[in-house]
């Protein structure tokens, strides 16, 4: 079993090639003299029992994750579960995945097709989710399947690997909160992700967020690249509930705006 540190770089170092703002957020707040704690990482997936959020999770289960909140995405067709471990210095661990069977037959042949593709040795792996798409996809498909859903697109498009990482807000010494912090990327160019305001949540429900819109990257397909939205940075404010315990649960109306930061947008 690969150590789940070297997962955690693995990862990491997969996500900045998909996210080339990643590594320009972090350099920004490590010159401020910010040490980062990464609150969560998230994946995507199908819910076909070979690839769904029990299968991903194996490696961080190995590791003494332990499931904690479940959560449940309607309008987008999706369920999500979050893991932690007892070491809270260890990011939580947030996986959705899209119900197939809520979705066109066509796009559940699709995904069907997807799954097929992958090698019994590939189910062997341990770094399952940092080796990308592990099917060929043309142009067309994927565009036919971001219309039913942007999530399946995404997925379709990028395979296993995290979606975003998270900056948690409440550690960084120089940025009084996520306002600030959204005000600083701002003004260095960075662009974010304002579907229902910038900030998601509220003090109230003990977790603020905002996120970066995706940047656009080129993507090979089996019949071309194409320039489409890739991965995002995300920021999380937590807030202690009245038994004084950090909320470390994730907020379902928030993430549900959160999702959208890998939408197609109009140029
Ligand atoms: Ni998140």
């Amino acid at each position: 079993m690969v150590g789940i540190d070297n997962y955690f770089n693995q990862l990491w170092d997969l996500f900045c090639r998909m996210n080339p703002q990643a590594e320009g957020i972090h350099r920004l707040l490590a010159e401020r003299g910010e040490v980062i704690v990464n609150d969560h990482i998230a994946f995507r997936t199908f819910d076909d029992p070979r690839v769904d959020i029990e299968f991903l999770a194996r490696p961080f289960l190995k590791s003494g994750y332990f499931p904690q909140g479940e959560y449940e995405f309607p309008n987008k067709h999706l369920f999500a579960r979050h893991f932690e471990h007892s070491d809270p210095q260890r990011p939580k661990i947030f996986i959705s995945q899209l119900k197939l069977r809520e979705m066109s037959e066509k796009l559940q042949e699709q995904a069907t097709e997807f799954i097929d593709q992958i090698s019994p040795e590939t189910y062997e792996r341990d770094d399952f989710c940092a080796m990308g798409r592990p099917w060929d996809l043309d142009y067309a498909t994927y565009e036919q399947l971001v219309q039913e859903s942007e999530y399946a697109g995404w997925l379709s498009a990028f395979g296993f690997c995290a979606n975003h990482f998270t900056v948690l807000v409440n550690n960084l010494r120089t940025i009084d909160g996520l306002e600030e912090l959204n005000e600083l990327l701002k003004s260095n160019g960075f662009q974010l992700n304002s579907s229902n305001g910038e900030i998601k949540g509220s003090p109230e429900e003990y977790l603020e967020q905002s996120s970066t819109l995706a940047a656009e990257i080129d993507v090979p397909f089996s019949d071309g690249s194409h320039h489409i939205p890739s991965c995002y940075y995300e920021f999380a404010r937590r807030y202690e509930l009245p038994d004084g315990e950090m909320f470390s649960g994730f907020v379902a109306q928030s993430a549900d705006k959160i999702f959208e930061s890998t939408d197609r947008r109009e140029t």
